[in-house]
């Protein structure tokens, strides 16, 4: 494992075409001076981003992910196609948290294309938190298998979180505002976000580790760092819906 001094970050990019990406053509023609950490991905817009390749940049082995908009407000295709990526990161670091790697390391920034400046520092902000945080997995005390298997049990949720989101989740009026205090501190949306994501999260864990073959509970809770009384409720809805049959004490996988 490389030490912190030798540490070099990868952190992917995901850059609006109109705004961001232009903020940080005026900081490189500006020649303003900040850490080379970033892979860039230029996309018409931050609304453009889908979940899935937030996971999917850290399942590749980035150690952070950035996604930079327009303004709230300045969105050049729907006025509220940022709104979508505030929603998006906001799911994401949830999922994140929920799965032991840590939310600070994918961050969601607006830069106008007059903002050089602000990219550049915005970059070198991230390079400070990524130093911080240290390469992903290791730093989290996650062996490989461990992060691979709770970003894909991620991914492959993406497709119902997208109906959930759009059914469930969606603010009446949308303000970043808004965004926050419901998902900062809004304990009936927690309950809500707990039953609809993050039990389905888990499960889809509890079925990836159980899968090769027969094991116990206190196994499956030891093998996720879950604890036991959370893993036998979730093991009882398995178990009610066909996926999983519980003999003795081995818990098999019967369908997926
Ligand atoms: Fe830039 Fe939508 S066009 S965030």
């Amino acid at each position: 494992m490389a030490s912190p001094s030798q540490f070099q970050p990868i952190v992917v990019g995901f850059l609006c075409n109109w705004c961001c990406y232009g903020g940080a053509d005026l900081a490189g023609v500006s020649r303003f001076q900040y850490p080379s950490h970033l892979r860039v991905i230029r996309q018409m817009c931050s609304g453009r981003v889908d979940l899935e390749y937030i996971l999917r940049s850290f399942i590749k082995g980035a150690d952070g992910v950035f996604v930079g908009g327009c303004h709230l407000g300045d969105c050049h295709y729907n006025p509220e196609g940022n709104y979508d990526a505030l929603g998006n990161s906001m799911i994401a670091k949830r999922m994140l948290a929920h799965i032991g790697i840590n939310p600070d390391r994918l961050r969601l920034e607006w830069v106008s294309a007059g903002e050089g400046n602000r990219f550049a520092e915005t970059q070198t902000q991230i390079a400070d938190v990524m130093k911080r945080l240290g390469p992903l997995g290791s730093s989290e005390g996650l062996s490989s298998d461990e992060l691979q298997a709770g970003l894909q049990a991620a991914i492959d949720l993406v497709p119902y979180i997208k109906l959930v989101e759009r059914e469930r989740f969606r603010l009446p009026v949308r303000t970043e505002e808004n965004y926050h205090k419901q998902y900062s501190g809004n304990a009936e949306f927690d309950a809500l976000f707990r039953e609809m994501v993050l039990d389905k999260l888990s499960m889809g864990q509890i079925v990836g580790h159980a899968r090769a073959r027969p094991m116990a509970a206190e196994q499956i809770a030891a093998g996720l760092r879950m604890p036991l009384p959370e893993v036998s409720r979730l093991l009882d809805v398995l178990a009610q819906r066909g996926v999983v049959t519980v003999e003795g004490e081995q818990v098999q996988v019967v369908a997926i």
